[in-house]
């Protein structure tokens, strides 16, 4: 099952009924930036999932608190809370997951890159903590701005000698998410039945959807070609002006990343054809370290990088023109751990 779909997640919690669905999970997951906006809601839907045995967030504070809260919940993760550099160790070692939105979110009239200055340190000083406390476990990076954060992180690994480049993962679910919801909308058809990918990195022109392979493939005209690749391209702008200087996609990006953590631990236990969108370390686009494409995933990670498939003229064009600025702040992650 390659799709994204309403998975467990959703599924269970709806039928939360007796104990025996919960008896099978053997994963220990963290959530580095616990008790935030994203962090909070990611959890609870980590702590409906059975593949997860062991929960844990980690937050500069406020993480006993949400933790004893979500510990009350029925189901059979254990849940621990930690906070503060004292306590990172603790919270990393034994780690097969760690999720990392941890950071500032944008306010109207920013740019992704604006949160550079403060988020680059935080994620600097946590994958510091993972190389050395957690070097083996799979890492999905939700923090902004993602196109750097990811060079980032994998600079930092490089530096102490434990890049796997199969095991870090810039989360674009969100992106894929988008873009199934505003096609079926805009194109009258059955959002479950969407599959859309959504390539490149994760701000403005550099998010690409492939509309040319959707499926199922509705008649669109130029217009809606033109009019749903801005929108997705656009969508957390659209969140972030919704909610008029309170913050970014938090609930739609819980659900993402528990969407996006379940298929990393499908891969993790063998299950065969797991298959998302994710901005990794890749030769798919010459020239570009870093990209988002289909990857398929297994028991280390990234088993494969999937092709582009044939583009449009369209999307060859949003290619080439998104190559500058990806590079660019690929170039300014890297160059962040370096210096
Ligand atoms: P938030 O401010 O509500 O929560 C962030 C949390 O991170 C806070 O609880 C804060 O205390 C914590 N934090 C800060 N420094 C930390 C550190 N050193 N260690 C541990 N925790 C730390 O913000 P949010 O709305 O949850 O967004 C978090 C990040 O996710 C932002 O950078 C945002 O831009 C990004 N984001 C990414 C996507 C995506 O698609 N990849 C989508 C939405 C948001
Ligand atoms: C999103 O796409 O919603 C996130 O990257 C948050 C943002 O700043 O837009």
């Amino acid at each position: 099952e390659s799709r994204m779909r309403a998975c467990s997640v959703g599924g269970d919690a709806a039928g939360l009924q007796g104990q025996q669905l919960w008896a099978r999970g053997k994963r220990t997951v963290a959530v580095l930036g616990g008790a935030g906006g994203i962090g909070q809601p990611l959890s609870l839907l980590l702590k409906l999932n059975p593949l997860v045995s062991d929960l844990r967030l980690y937050d500069v504070a406020g993480t006993p608190g949400v933790a004893c809260d979500l510990s009350h919940v029925n189901t059979q993760a254990t849940v621990e809370g930690y906070a503060g550099d004292a306590e990172l160790e603790k919270t990393l070692k034994g780690c097969d997951l760690i999720i990392i939105p941890a950071g500032v979110p944008r306010k109207p009239g920013m740019t992704r890159d604006d949160l550079f200055n403060i988020n680059a340190g935080i994620v600097k000083s946590l994958m510091i903590g993972i190389a050395k406390h957690a070097p083996k476990a799979l890492v999905n990076i939700i923090s902004n701005p993602v196109n750097s954060t990811v060079p980032i992180a994998a600079e930092v690994l490089k530096k102490a000698g434990v890049f796997d480049p199969r095991r870090l993962f810039g989360v674009t679910t969100l992106d894929v998410m988008r873009a199934r919801t505003f096609y079926a909308a805009r194109m009258k058809t059955p959002v479950k039945d969407v599959d859309l990918p959504v390539i490149g990195g994760h701000a403005g022109i550099t998010i690409l959807p492939l509309l040319s392979q959707v499926k199922p493939k509705k008649n669109m005209t130029e217009k809606d070609i033109d009019a749903l690749t801005k929108r997705i391209q656009d969508g957390g702008t659209e969140v972030v002006q919704a909610k008029a200087g309170k913050g970014s996609a938090t609930l739609s990006m819980a659900f993402a990343g528990a969407l996006f953590a379940e298929a990393c631990i499908k891969g993790l236990e063998g299950e065969k054809n797991v298959v998302e969108c994710a901005y990794v370390k890749s030769d798919v686009v010459k020239g570009i370290p870093f990209f988002s494409s289909k990857v398929q995933l297994g028991p280390n990670g990234i088993e494969k990088i999937l092709g582009l498939g044939e583009l449009s003229a369209y999307e060859q064009k949003a290619l080439e023109a998104m190559k500058k600025e990806l590079l660019n702040s690929i170039t300014k992650g890297i160059d962040f751990v370096k210096k």
